[in-house]
């Protein structure tokens, strides 16, 4: 016993001289110094090729191999791997796509699951900073305990056009919607010692041609709008890095964007990590002096461009070495602030059980309700019959496809194959989450028959619907990364279906499992309609409570559902039917008038407003009152005079400025409330929501006089209205 006392206490004696050796010759381990001290030291610390070792990565995926690239052994397969300098104590960087969970692409890691959470769309629909914040952390811990030290997530583009494929891993159109949910996510990310990644910088709002692209619009415009929502989401989160996009903005590639990168990001905001570029977006090693910090998966580009052309540029000097040690110094700079450095990961179990919380809860308060005439929901427990039908609701539920693919931590998928050409044909495969609607609709009525039709066959359908006394249609429409969809319709003949079972039974209720608004030919026919967007792992439950009132919808829609295509910016699909090299651009004419502003300029009517959703309760606002000064704030009552426990998501919205009319959310805050309960809320208003950009003064103007404002319930229904008097002001970008 003794013996193995000394033993251990000479064992602790050696480990900490090692560690007292180590800080004083490695100064920047020593904890106590600030992340800008110990980069500094590393960084003076290193030669010019220890330097460019951080500068680049690849994909270690194995379809990816070649006999020029081999994979270091202790990377793994996944997005990428960056190596580190063991000489200095600096890890190698780890990265997976996790927007919406740790994925395992193309089942790299045969086996590896991970809580598949609900598109972000259903995040963003939550109004809940906490719930962005708890996604956030929950990804990390798995990826953390699966070896990652970096999440390439979340995606905050705000979706311009309702046909964009990759909606689904965005968090809506508004910039402060976006903003705080993004920002939040990040910081629950990296309160886990995981770096995250916020993309993509800056307007990637379509997948098609988004190799060739060219985005155009006005400067100031954008960043009013998407570079907003960055903007916001880096002051809140602080993101170790940020993912610059494939495509153009006005004429220069989003990772070889001086403006946008070094203009924008680095110098009026001051951001402090680095610039990662998307796999396979660098064109030329110049991207370094544009502002691109890292060049990602790179041997999906021509060329390794920030490794061996990168050192020639700077020896033969076109390059200055001053710009690589920036470079560097930003990579390592993240890693002590997140504590990557300190804090590496451990393998561990992972308590899937408990993380299918997060994922459940998210759906629970993302879902939106969108009708519900003559209270047809929730559904009585006595009904006899149910009939569901269609949408594969008797195998799961659908999930988006792409980078962000999950593989569920509840079982395993059900995947049809989709087939079709393109870069990204090898995700075009529908894959069904394990948790099925009909399965969970029956557990919480074991006395009622529920049946299911395939809804092959309307007739077939029809028939079912007749004899029950309530009839539910699931629609779905897969979306992925690298396709947009054509056109704002359900595919396959679902608005047929939906029309043939809705004639047959009134009661008839339609959920949608989409990563985009879609039309609703049918709407005044049924009876009740959920978005319940792509509701992840444990999605069939969330929609089964919801339907029959265990979980009272909370979700309030954070995107608009247009009409149709022609009541949209733009009627038609740009570019569509492009040949996949052809060079081809977007004139983003609607500026920073995104979604409802779009809407509320142009007097066009929407299907749904950005902010609307139902309740089984119903709320009250009352006690308005309105200050000025240097900006809105406004304090107000919230009651819940029904009969159900709710939670309820008041908008405070911009209605004019002193110069014209305006409509902006200005503040939103989710509140549950007991019934009869009332809660006192107020609000602040970011001063730059109010603001115009002066894009050649460089600032944002605040116009002085009267600002018109009101409490809503969505971008079109106001309900206490206000004025402020704001004085005349100019703010620093
Ligand atoms: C996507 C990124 C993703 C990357 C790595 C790209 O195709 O645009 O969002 O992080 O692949 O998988």
């Amino acid at each position: 016993m003794r013996k193995s006392l000394s033993l251990m206490a000479s064992a602790a004696y050696v480990s900490m001289s090692v560690f007292a050796y180590a800080q004083s010759h490695q100064p920047w381990l020593d904890k106590s110094k600030t992340p800008d001290e110990r980069a500094k030291l590393v960084i003076a610390a290193m030669t010019l090729d220890e330097k460019i070792i951080l500068l680049h990565g690849i994909m270690p995926l194995a379809l990816l191999s070649d006999s020029e690239i081999t994979f270091p052994e202790d990377s793994i397969p996944g997005a990428g791997y960056i190596a580190g300098i063991p000489r200095l104590g600096i890890p190698a960087l780890k990265e997976t796509d996790a927007s919406l969970g740790v994925t395992n692409p193309l089942g790299s890691r045969p086996g590896d699951v991970a809580t598949a959470l609900p598109a972000s769309l259903a995040l963003g629909a939550s109004f809940n900073p906490a719930l962005a914040y708890e996604a956030g952390a929950v990804v990390a811990s798995e990826a953390r305990k699966k070896g990652f030290n970096v999440l390439l997530g979340g995606g905050i583009n705000l979706t311009r056009d309702p046909r964009n494929g990759r909606n689904f891993e965005y968090i809506g159109e508004d910039p402060l919607l976006s903003g705080i949910m993004g920002g939040e996510a990040v910081r629950g990310t990296q309160d886990q010692n995981v770096i995250s990644t916020v993309k993509h910088y800056v307007l990637n709002a379509h997948e098609t041609n988004r190799h060739t692209l060219d985005a155009l619009i006005d400067r100031a415009a954008l960043r009013e709008s998407d570079l907003l929502a960055f903007q916001i989401a880096i002051e809140r989160g602080q993101p170790g890095a940020i993912m610059c996009a494939y495509n153009k903005v006005n004429g220069a590639y989003g990772c070889g964007d001086d403006w946008s990168l070094n203009e924008v990001l680095k110098k009026d905001w001051g951001y402090k990590g680095w610039v990662l570029s998307d796999w396979g977006a660098v064109h030329s090693v110049d991207y370094a002096v544009a502002g691109l910090d890292q060049q990602s998966g790179a041997q999906l580009d021509k060329e390794i461009w920030f490794d061996k052309p990168l050192k020639a540029a700077v020896q033969d000097g076109r390059i200055p070495e001053s710009r690589v040690t920036d470079m560097a110094y930003r990579i390592v700079h993240a890693m002590f602030a997140v504590g990557v450095v300190d804090n590496p990961p451990v393998p561990a179990d992972i308590d899937y059980k408990k993380n299918a919380e997060t994922a459940l809860k998210i759906a629970q308060q993302g879902i939106v309700l969108l009708k519900n005439e003559n209270d047809l929901l929730p559904l009585v427990q006595s009904a006899k019959r149910i009939a569901v039908i269609g949408g594969q609701a008797h195998m799961g539920v659908l999930s988006g496809s792409g980078s962000a693919q999950g593989t569920p931590s509840n079982g395993p998928t059900k995947v049809i194959p989709i087939g079709g050409h393109g870069d990204f044909s090898v995700f075009r495969n529908a894959i069904y989450y394990p948790s099925a609607p009909v399965a969970e609709i029956q557990k919480l009525v074991p006395d009622t028959k529920v049946l299911y039709d395939a809804g092959l066959h309307p007739l077939d359908a029809a028939d079912l619907a007749k004899k029950s006394d309530v009839a539910i249609v699931f629609v779905t429409r897969h979306e992925l990364e690298g396709y947009d969809v054509p056109d704002m319709n359900l595919p396959h003949g679902q608005n047929e279906l939906i029309a043939a079972v809705a004639a047959a039974n009134p009661r008839t209720i339609v959920v949608l499992e989409t990563g985009n608004p879609v039309t609703m030919p049918w709407l005044d026919s049924v009876g009740a309609v959920i978005a319940a967007w792509y509701p992840g792992q444990e999605g069939g439950q969330a929609i089964a409570e919801i339907l029959l009132g265990k979980i009272n919808p909370s979700g309030r829609l954070p995107i608009t559902f247009p009409v149709n295509d022609a009541a949209t910016v733009r009627p038609e699909l740009p570019n569509r039917g492009a040949e996949a090299d052809a060079q081809v651009s977007i004139s983003y004419v609607e500026g920073a008038d995104v979604g409802y502003r779009w809407h509320a300029k142009s007097g066009v009517k929407p299907l749904f407003s950005f902010g609307y959703g139902l309740t089984y309760t119903s709320f009250e606002y009352s006690n308005l009152k309105v200050r000025g000064g240097d900006t809105v704030t406004v304090e107000f009552d919230v009651k819940n005079t029904g009969k159900t426990a709710g939670a309820d998501v008041p908008q405070l919205y911009l209605r004019t400025t002193p110069q014209e009319p305006s409509v902006r959310l200005l503040g939103f805050e989710r509140v549950e409330l007991a019934p009869g309960q009332r809660k006192r809320i107020s609000f602040k208003a970011d001063p730059r929501i109010l603001a115009k950009f002066d894009e050649s003064a460089r600032q944002w103007s605040v116009a002085g006089g009267d600002y018109k404002v009101s409490i809503g319930k969505s971008a079109s229904d106001f309900v206490l209205d206000g004025t402020a008097r704001i004085k005349d002001y100019t703010i620093k970008p």
